[in-house]
């Protein structure tokens, strides 16, 4: 790989060894993927940040690092709400490594706003054609498919570095041949919201890590695609997908059309709808926004909770600037019972461990949450998520009721005998 002046100057340590380690990391993934050079980039996107996930060694690395980063450089989710950790029941002693975390990062001039949608956020704009260096796979899916920009699927590490320095290596989907679909999928069924979730579930488990261009027979809104791309990185390792007459390349570009072709039906989606708790239990905890929820997604959660209780517990996940910008939703959400939580999410949290089973909106999570939490999951639309949470305590209440009644009808004499049916 070809190294300016400058960056051998940075390699041999003449800049410090913060900058030293990290042009290392990036020349050794050029090296090994073939990348000519290093090139700019407009902003970092970093994973590696819930102390569940990096631990002690982790928390150790990012301390070590000394220096500023050089561009806009923004956090992915961490363990737990950085403001309302308690309420989720995260141990004092979680919470202080957290903290730890994020005022390392903080140090070197990362923004502690911990999401995986940065693209929602005001003053992080990504524009068509930017060189970026995220890690978090939905919002690498989202920025690559939808914005059209141009990420690798970072890892932790590999982001920091090229924050620090402001560069990333000229390999895989900064370059236009490996942006090209290898594989077309037509969706044989008209979809609902919900469904893209599925879809995204079932696609990603059939195209691994190729470039699919999908034919749909909807116009998908963002919040869908957001949902589609979010479940095939975490199914399979989608890092780009086109959407035929949607997605910005797919609209540009004049593509050859992938020699392989898979259909997907109805019924391959409803299967997805299909998985329930094991031995006839219901979900114990219901989480919504993965990826964290949009200002519409927001909205829609707060219109079906109005005026309502709900009587089991459901978190909805979100960035805390969506929560403060839109701080009526966040008070029709909490009035019902559900909880808000900010900078954290279902599945890097350690506070969906002690669940069984979840019930989610969400393709992403319901593909994670079984390995990373060790609670079965099952799959539903927003509408139906708040359902359960609602109608949990109905459900028991009239199924007592209904005991009751049986047992009042049941004749004294068999009552005392204590005998039943
Ligand atoms: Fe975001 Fe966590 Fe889902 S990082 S995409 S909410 S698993």
């Amino acid at each position: 790989m070809h190294l300016t002046k400058e960056e051998e100057r940075i390699l041999n340590g003449e800049a410090g060894e913060t900058l030293r380690k990290a042009l290392e990391i990036l020349t050794a993934l050029g090296d090994i993927y073939g990348a000519d050079r290093l090139i700019p980039i407009k902003s970092a996107q970093i994973a590696g940040v819930s102390y569940k996930t990096i631990g002690d060694a982790g928390l150790e690395w990012i301390s070590d690092l000394e220096g500023k980063v050089k561009v806009p450089s923004i956090l992915n989710p961490a363990g737990m709400d950085l403001e309302r950790w308690d309420r989720l029941d995260i141990s004092p002693d979680f919470a202080e490594k957290q903290k730890e975390i994020v005022k390392a990062y903080k140090k070197l001039g990362v923004s502690c706003e911990c999401t995986c949608t940065p693209y929602t956020l005001e003053g992080f704009s990504v524009s068509y054609g930017d060189h970026l260096a995220w890690s978090e796979s939905s919002a690498v899916s989202y920025a690559n498919s939808v914005l059209g920009a141009r990420t690798n699927r970072e890892g932790g590490p590999s982001a920091l570095s090229a924050a620090l320095l402001g560069k990333t290596a000229n390999y895989g989907f900064h370059l236009d041949e490996n942006r090209v679909p290898t594989v077309s999928i037509t969706v044989e069924c008209s979809l609902n919201r919900s469904d893209y979730g599925a879809l995204g579930y079932v696609a990603g488990k059939l195209v691994g890590s190729r470039v699919p261009l999908l034919h749909l027979q909807n116009t998908p809104k963002t919040d869908e695609l957001k949902a589609l791309g979010a479940a095939m990185a975490a199914s399979g390792a989608v890092a780009l997908y086109h959407v035929e007459g949607v997605t910005p390349d797919a609209c540009r570009q004049d593509f050859e059309p992938p020699e392989e072709k898979i259909i997907i039906e109805k019924s391959q989606l409803d299967e997805v709808y299909e998985r329930h708790c094991g031995a006839g239990r219901e979900p114990e905890l219901i989480t919504v926004g993965c990826p964290h929820c949009s200002a519409a997604e927001l909205k829609e959660a707060a219109g079906l909770l109005k005026g309502k209780t709900v009587s089991k517990e459901i978190w909805v996940f979100t960035s805390r600037e969506l929560a403060n910008r839109f701080p009526e939703y966040m008070e029709t959400i909490e009035k019902s019972g559900a909880k808000v939580v900010c900078d954290t999410c279902m599945v890097v949290s350690p506070a969906t461990n002690r669940y069984s089973c979840v019930m989610v909106n969400s393709g992403k999570a319901f593909a994670y949450v079984p390995g990373m939490c060790g609670a079965e999951t099952v799959f539903g639309s927003m509408e139906a998520c708040i359902e359960e949470a609602l109608g949990g305590k109905e459900r028991k209440e009239k199924k007592e009721m209904e005991e009751e009644k049986w047992e009042n009808k049941r004749p004294e004499k068999e009552k005392k005998e204590g005998g039943s049916h």
